[in-house]
């Protein structure tokens, strides 16, 4: 089956689907995406998601390409035509093509809209889980609105290809505080040796997780204390559990970080039941 991409309004081959050299994103990665986890063929928090993809267009003052309703059925079309049961849906929209200067075009042009899907291996990433992974920090290197989902992630590309280079699945951003903002595409945490949870608050320094906030919920329900406030580096070495979320890796539990093992160096339970739990309180549309 060829895999089919969303490209401006038509379906087309992967293979065939392309955008033009003077789109504003390919030259400027001037846009804003989403990456919305896919379940049973159902998205799984999706108004979240549009609600954080229309603030990301705000702060960047690029109008939304077609109406919430337009784009709920390209999504839901694109992961059909996909056949995308357990994955994700990508979706990129770029302030448009226009001849090369840094400004805005002078004449508004139509934003570029891209949706592509892809499945994802659950059990491969359940069995990934079970182990844990490791991380490494690198110096937080990036602008000051990183709260705004843009496709600038160049900082993000050196620092996980660093972490791959170190035999690491994620990088940890760390301030020059020596405070943990971020992973290069996901949400850091820990949990202190008296059992509270720590994440940094979400103001300009780190993309607000959508699963950040369902695992904020997911914590309430069980009963976990959360400290809302950033951690050290030195912090983490020390802390009984480490994880981080995403859309897609949901709840990973970190056990290393720049080869130090975390706890006992295995999963955690905090970690381990809030993945368990995760679906629970997710919303599926
Ligand atoms: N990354 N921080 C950064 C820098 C991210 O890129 C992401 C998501 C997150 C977690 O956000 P959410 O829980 O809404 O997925 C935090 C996506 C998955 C990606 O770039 O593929």
């Amino acid at each position: 089956m060829s895999r089919v991409a969303y490209v401006n309004g038509r379906y087309l081959p992967r293979s065939a689907a392309s955008v033009n050299i003077e789109d504003r994103g390919y030259q400027f990665a001037d846009g804003i995406y989403e990456v919305c986890e896919v379940r049973g063929s159902r998205l799984v928090d999706e108004r979240r998601h549009m609600q954080r993809l229309e603030r990301s267009l705000n702060e960047l003052r690029i109008r939304m390409p077609m109406s919430p309703a337009a784009l709920r059925i390209v999504l839901r079309e694109t992961i059909q035509r996909n056949r995308v049961v357990d994955g994700i849906v990508y979706l990129q929209i770029t302030r448009g093509v226009a001849r090369r200067d840094h400004a805005f075009p002078v004449t508004p042009t139509r934003p570029s809209i891209v949706v592509t899907a892809s499945r994802l291996d659950f059990e491969k990433a359940e069995a990934v889980a079970s182990e844990g992974i490791a991380v490494i920090t690198v110096p937080d290197n990036r602008w000051e609105r990183v709260d705004i989902k843009s496709v600038s992630l160049l900082p993000n590309v050196l620092a996980k290809q660093t972490a791959r280079e170190q035999s690491a699945k994620e990088a940890w951003f760390v301030d020059d505080q020596g405070r943990v903002t971020e992973g290069s595409s996901s949400n850091a945490w820990i949990v202190t040796r008296n059992g509270k949870v720590v994440t940094r608050p979400a103001d300009h320094s780190i993309l607000k997780g959508i699963t950040r906030t369902v695992v904020l919920d997911v914590m309430r329900a069980q009963g976990l204390e959360l400290e809302e406030r950033p951690f050290t580096v030195e912090e983490a070495y020390a802390a009984r559990e480490a994880f981080l979320t995403s859309a897609s890796q949901i709840v990973m539990p970190v056990v290393r970080i720049n080869g130090r093992p975390i706890g006992n160096g295995a999963p955690g339970l905090v970690a381990s039941a809030l993945r368990r739990d995760f679906h629970r309180h997710a919303e599926f549309s």
